[in-house]
């Protein structure tokens, strides 16, 4: 099939890069310049593991090329929204502008039978919307929406192997035909008996907020918790490994640390709230404005533990931080946590050298005014005290009695609970953790 995927970004490109892989002859469009010449280059203008091999070998076999121009777009059978939802300025609904944008854009070139298909996250009656708006543009023309899960990180795999696909198709008769398209767009992996929700417009684009919405309301419990076993003086690693042996709660995203950050959870849990306001439905969401505060107070909490183990003076005192991405394996610093940490420290006194794998070059456009090193022993010397903030396998794995060296004082913040407290104490280093006693 002829498919235009529209918005190359962490979604979009690896989309794009993956339907060529499934056979198809692609074209992904973005308006950014620099991003479609790196793209068309077989470089991958982010992190993602396995995205540039998977990029060089799409592009090789001639089925996959990236324009700026939406003409390119022309002649495509589907046509993918992959366009940013950011979080708007000093509000917390979407900002849909650029899907807007990318609606109409592609209203100019496509014709009557092709698809739209919606990918990006939004809020709950904006297909409709748009629906309105393909159909009385381009009669004949559908618009269908499927929201993506894939998790940045697994990104490659999660988008050629999808848990779920999920179809958010039109009433009436154009509903048969969307989903007979969407499956052969999916032909591999509907094969493999994929399961598939088949569904109207609302359900596919909640789908997505409530994911994400539960996602991060498992994370800011275990958090809550945290700050209960701080009060109390337990164990919120054992805790969390006790109460996930339970197969209805389960051990995954109860990892008590810094919380959730990211170019989706924070700004997805806030403009479900701000468009269940518009419906009138504000009440069942206010849990999420506890969910997020919880959430924040982990950084200021962090910030906090900092001082009380650098003797209650940040005041020029040298601090490694050991990550700067908003997860490990990404490059993304959106609304990241480690970095958000880095910058109160800095802010109150602090000499901040800030490392990490992949997200140095976006991290010091965001914040030029940290210092930045490419290795942990690099940031760490002389330091007076090191925050892991990301959990880094490269963190995960440091030799504590070799990383000894290089410090002035042999303390740990382990941000993230992903050190072995056991190996780093008996290293000689005072270890502290979000939820758990000093060790
Ligand atoms: N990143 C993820 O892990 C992920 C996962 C699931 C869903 N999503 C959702 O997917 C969407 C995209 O997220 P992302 O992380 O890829 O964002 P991103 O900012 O990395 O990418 C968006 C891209 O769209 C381009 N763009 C903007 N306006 C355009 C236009 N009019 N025409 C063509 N291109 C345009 C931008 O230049 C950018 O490259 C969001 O709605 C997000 O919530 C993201």
């Amino acid at each position: 099939m002829r498919i235009s995927v529209v918005g190359c970004g962490y979604l979009g490109a690896v989309h794009a890069a993956s339907m060529a892989e499934l056979g198809h002859e692609v074209v992904g469009v973005d308006v950014d310049e620099r991003k479609v010449a790196a793209l068309g280059e077989a470089r991958a203008p982010f992190y993602e593991p396995g995205f540039e091999d998977l990029l060089a070998r799409t592009l090789a076999t001639g089925r996959l090329r990236f324009s700026t121009e939406i003409a390119a777009a022309a002649g495509s059978q589907v046509h993918f929204v992959c366009v940013g939802t950011p979080q708007k300025r000093g509000e917390y609904a979407a900002d849909l502008r650029y899907v807007e944008a990318a609606a109409e854009s592609l209203l100019g070139v496509i014709e009557s039978g092709e698809l739209v298909v919606g990918k990006s996250t939004v809020p709950v009656g904006t297909a409709a919307r748009l629906a309105d708006l393909v159909g009385e543009k381009v009669p004949g023309a559908m618009l269908v929406w499927n929201p993506e899960f894939l998790r940045e990180g697994f990104a490659v795999q999660d988008t050629l192997h999808p848990d779920r696909l999920v179809y958010g198709l039109p009433d009436g008769p154009d509903r048969a035909t969307a989903e007979r398209v969407l499956d052969e767009v999916y032909a591999p992996i509907v094969a493999r008996q994929t399961p598939k929700v088949v569904t109207d417009y609302a359900t596919a684009e909640m789908v997505k907020t409530a994911a994400n919405s539960f996602l991060a309301t498992k994370i800011s419990f275990i958090n809550a918790m945290a700050e209960l076993c701080e009060a109390t003086g337990a164990d919120v690693k054992q805790l969390a490994d006790a109460i996930g042996y339970d197969d209805r709660i389960g051990r995954k995203f109860l990892n008590a640390g810094l919380g959730f950050g990211g170019g989706c959870l924070p700004k997805d849990i806030r403009a479900f709230m701000a468009r269940a306001g518009e419906l009138g439905a504000d009440q069942a969401l206010t849990f999420l404005r506890e969910v997020d505060n919880i959430n924040m107070r982990r950084r200021i909490r962090m910030v906090e533990l900092a001082r009380e183990v650098c003797d209650g003076s940040l005041l020029g005192k040298h601090i490694a931080v050991l990550g700067a991405a908003f997860k490990p394996d990404s490059d993304d610093i959106r609304d990241s946590p480690a970095l958000n940490v880095a910058a109160q420290l800095q802010l109150q006194g602090a000499v901040v050298t800030v490392t990490d794998p992949a997200a140095i070059e976006n991290s010091r456009r965001l914040w030029p005014q940290l210092d930045y090193a490419t290795t942990p022993e690099e940031a760490a010397e002389r330091a007076d005290a090191v925050l892991v903030l990301t959990e880094w396998r490269q963190y995960r794995e440091l030799d504590p009695v070799a990383f000894g060296e290089v410090v002035a004082s042999k303390r740990v913040l382990d941000g993230r609970n992903a050190l072995d407290r056991e190996a780093w104490t008996a290293a000689g280093w005072t270890y502290r953790a979000l939820g758990r006693r000093a060790g």
